[in-house]
């Protein structure tokens, strides 16, 4: 019998994402409130040596081949670098990344690649330092740009940049965000907006889709659909060919192969039928899906003293139920009530 995650539509998680906290230093307005949220309580969080053994039951008895660390913010856990080490002991050896805000990582890149990290996806939605303070309610800029050049300094390559677009606020700087990459060699994605804030302000008339990303980007770039075969990836890839007036891209880029931009079309072009993930919560929870409604609680098997192989089933179990898609272009949708700071995004 195959022992991974298999769904009822026949697709395998083997990228497993956890949420490590659902705390953040950053209050980027189309996520939090100013205020924050009522965070998880310490003591149903899950404790490393809790982490440790999901991590492993992941890795040993489920096929699991990548682990991503989210948060809310990641290096807000405490023990964070032992987790990561022990996960990178594990043989199989996993493929492990982290998604972070940037902040303090100037500082940690080196401790994070020598404990295992592989790639960083940081978040930046802005190179205007004023913005900046706007989008995330704190005036950080600097932080995340020092902590950029710090991660690919250490070699957690390719490092990339997950940009969400806002309508009237940064929906300008597509080309100019671009640019930035292009010169220090970083992967820019841009996000659509999902309907996940912890506020449920969501509206779809505002989100900034695709079309609207590729054309702000093609105003002075040329972008030709890279046509590779995506896997599970959520991101589209085009390469960049030149730019619209002649003059040339200022990039590091490796000589013979074009630099790329990624689209993240997650509402206008679902990946939903490619996924190949299951996830996480800091609170030992298993989603399915980013939109699942329902959860199933690895953390009372763990302190009610059950087996890896009771684990093992009851997460293949769940993991059977996924739903074909997100549905939220479905008539009756209801976003989930655990917002993005807490599933990790
Ligand atoms: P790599 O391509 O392996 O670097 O990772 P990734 O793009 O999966 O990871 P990252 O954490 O940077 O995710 C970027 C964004 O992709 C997230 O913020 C989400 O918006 C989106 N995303 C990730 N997983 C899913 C998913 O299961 N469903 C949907 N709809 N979007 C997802
Ligand atoms: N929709 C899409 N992306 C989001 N992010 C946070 N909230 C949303 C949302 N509602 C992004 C962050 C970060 C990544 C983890 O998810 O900007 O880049
Ligand atoms: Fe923090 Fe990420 Fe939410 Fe911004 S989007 S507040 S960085 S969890």
């Amino acid at each position: 019998a195959d022992t991974r995650l298999v769904d009822g539509f026949g697709r395998v998680a083997t990228d497993l994402r956890i949420s490590l906290t659902d705390r953040c230093n950053l209050r980027c307005t189309y996520c939090m409130p100013a205020e924050g949220l009522d965070w998880m309580p310490r003591d149903e969080q899950l404790t490393d040596d809790e982490l440790n053994r999901l991590i492993a039951v992941a890795v040993h008895e489920l096929g699991i081949e990548e682990l991503r660390f989210t948060g809310g913010e990641p290096m807000l856990r405490k023990g964070l670098e032992n987790v990561l080490s022990a996960a990178s002991a594990l043989q199989p050896r996993p493929d492990i990344s982290l998604t972070t805000n940037g902040i303090g990582l100037a500082r940690r890149a080196e401790a994070l690649a020598a404990a295992g990290v592989n790639r960083l996806n940081v978040s930046m939605d802005t190179l205007r330092p004023e913005r900046f303070a706007e989008i995330t309610r704190r005036d950080r800029l600097q932080d995340v740009l020092d902590g950029l050049a710090a991660a690919h300094a250490a070699g957690l390559k390719p490092v990339k940049i997950n940009t969400v677009l806002l309508r009237g606020v940064n929906d300008d700087e597509a080309a100019d965000l671009l640019e930035f990459a292009l010169e220090h060699g970083y992967q820019l994605r841009f996000i659509e907006q999902m309907p996940l804030d912890a506020q449920h302000g969501w509206r779809r008339s505002e989100m900034i889709t695709a079309e609207e990303i590729l054309e702000r980007l093609e105003q002075r770039f040329v972008l030709r659909e890279s046509g590779e075969d995506r896997g599970g990836a959520p991101a589209e890839r085009f390469e960049v060919l030149g730019r619209r007036d002649g003059s040339p891209l200022r990039t590091p880029g490796t000589s013979g192969s074009a630099p790329t931009v990624g689209v993240i079309a997650s509402v206008t072009r679902p990946f939903c039928g490619a996924c190949d993930r299951t996830r996480l919560t800091a609170d030992g929870q298993v989603r399915t899906c980013l939109f699942a409604t329902g959860e199933t609680d690895l953390r009372a098997m763990l302190r009610g003293g059950s087996t890896d192989a009771e684990i093992a089933d009851t997460w293949r179990h769940a993991m059977w139920g996924k739903k074909a898609g997100h549905g939220i272009d479905d008539p009756g949708f209801l976003q989930p009530t655990r917002p993005m700071s807490s599933i990790g995004g």
